[in-house]
């Protein structure tokens, strides 16, 4: 029996990075798995591909996760087509970094709208879901940034705090009906996200790192696991950070 057999897991954002590597070792264990996407283009078929090849059910959605009509229509969609959901990993997020004085209206708006209303937005469709089977994993994937705080990111770095409050407040809301629910702050991943740093600020990072290598979108999904299965089934309100000793 695999860790994860019988279960539902719905990943956000998982076309491409993070969320895709997250999907993929959720399904490795057995998880039927629906993902969401802005669309689902031709990196979210390839990633519906991949996940096939675990022989697991697996579905993409295109959808704005931080529209809340959108997201509810969606976890309706989602119900209809898995039945039960177990697993909620929000997973979406943007940056569009900024130092505060040059900072606009829609660069703020965006970056909380995608990173943390989205987060909000899938818990209020899921846990209802979850209620009624008293049982369920919520992970929000915060940064050591959200921990930290960092120049130029103060958007992004508070959209990942409050992703932290978010987790730690739903665990305290709702543990005594079976749900938990945990946060991840990664450090530097190698992604499309990170791709385009200046040489300059990568170089800066690495040496910060004491393992001395940026992360893997696995390294990530690895922690994933553990909090989606009964490994971690004592643990909720957490914050576990994954960040090569970036912040230690
Ligand atoms: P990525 O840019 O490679 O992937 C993000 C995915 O989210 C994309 O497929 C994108 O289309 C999707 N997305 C964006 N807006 C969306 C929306 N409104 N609705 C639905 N999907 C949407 O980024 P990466 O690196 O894989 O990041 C994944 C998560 O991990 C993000 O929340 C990011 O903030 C977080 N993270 C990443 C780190 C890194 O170093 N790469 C470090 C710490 C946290």
């Amino acid at each position: 029996m695999k860790l994860l057999s019988g279960k539902v897991a719905v990943v956000t954002g998982a076309a491409r990075g993070i969320g895709k590597s997250i999907a993929l070792k959720l399904a490795s264990e057995g998880a039927d798995i629906a993902f969401t996407d802005l669309a689902i283009d031709e990196n979210g078929q390839q990633t519906k591909l991949e996940i096939a090849a675990f022989g697991v059910k697996v579905k993409g959605y295109a959808s704005n996760a931080a529209n809340f009509d959108d997201t509810h229509n969606v976890v309706a969609e989602i119900m209809k087509d898995f039945g039960h959901i177990n697993v909620l990993v929000n997973n979406a997020g943007i940056t569009r970094d900024s130092l505060m004085m040059r900072m606009s209206e829609q660069q703020w708006d965006a970056v909380i709208n995608i990173n943390l209303k989205s987060a909000f937005n899938f818990i209020h469709a899921c846990t209802p879901v979850m209620l009624k089977q008293k049982e369920g994993s919520i992970i929000n994937m915060a940064s050591v940034v959200g921990v930290s705080g960092n120049a130029g990111q103060c958007n992004y770095s508070a959209s990942k705090a409050g992703l932290i409050g978010l987790a730690k407040s739903i665990a305290k809301e709702l543990g005594s009906r079976g749900i938990r629910a945990n946060a991840i702050a990664p450090g530097y991943i190698q992604t499309d996200m990170t791709e385009n740093l200046s040489t300059e600020v990568k170089e800066t990072m690495m040496k910060s790192i004491s393992l001395r290598r940026a992360g893997t979108p696995e390294d990530i999904a690895n922690v994933a696991l553990f909090l989606a299965s009964d490994l971690s089934s004592y643990m909720t309100g957490q914050v576990l950070v994954c960040d090569g000793g970036m912040g230690s």
